[in-house]
């Protein structure tokens, strides 16, 4: 496992994760503009469909915390093959995050790095609405 703090703070995240159905863990952490970090993880339902992403969780943590910019976000999951977010996710943290960098790992020291705006290209936002 990388030495990256938001990373970790994702993977611990992730230990938290409420997946009874899925058994699939994710954790997810965002640093704010401010160098706060907020984490969050899964939270499956057993009505299937209300089960909320780690990367939701995380974000809405952390805009109700009042933090509305993030610069980083890091999702770890415990799957070789690395764990993006989800196109629900890729579109709510485009609204607080278009310039992140995103930082993909694994528990077995996989990494990968991404930005934003190759996870969503042209993505929906405010700007759109006017
Ligand atoms: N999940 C996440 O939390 N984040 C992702 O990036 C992909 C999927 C969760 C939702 C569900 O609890 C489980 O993983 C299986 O889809």
């Amino acid at each position: 496992m990388t030495a990256d703090p938001l990373v970790l703070a994702a993977a611990a995240a992730r230990e938290k994760a409420f997946a009874p159905y899925s058994g699939f863990r994710v954790g997810a952490a965002l640093e704010a503009a401010d160098g706060t970090v907020v984490s969050g993880c899964n939270v499956e339902s057993a009505s299937y469909g209300l089960t909320c992403c780690a990367e939701r969780v995380a974000l809405f943590k952390g805009v109700s915390d009042g933090h509305t910019r993030f610069v980083r976000v890091a999702v770890v999951a415990d799957t070789p093959k690395l764990t993006p977010p989800c196109g629900a996710c890729r579109q709510l943290l485009w609204e607080f995050a278009p310039d992140a960098g995103v930082t993909l790992a694994n528990l077995a020291g996989g990494v990968a790095h991404y930005r934003m705006a190759d996870l969503l290209p042209h993505g929906f936002d405010a700007a759109n609405l006017s």
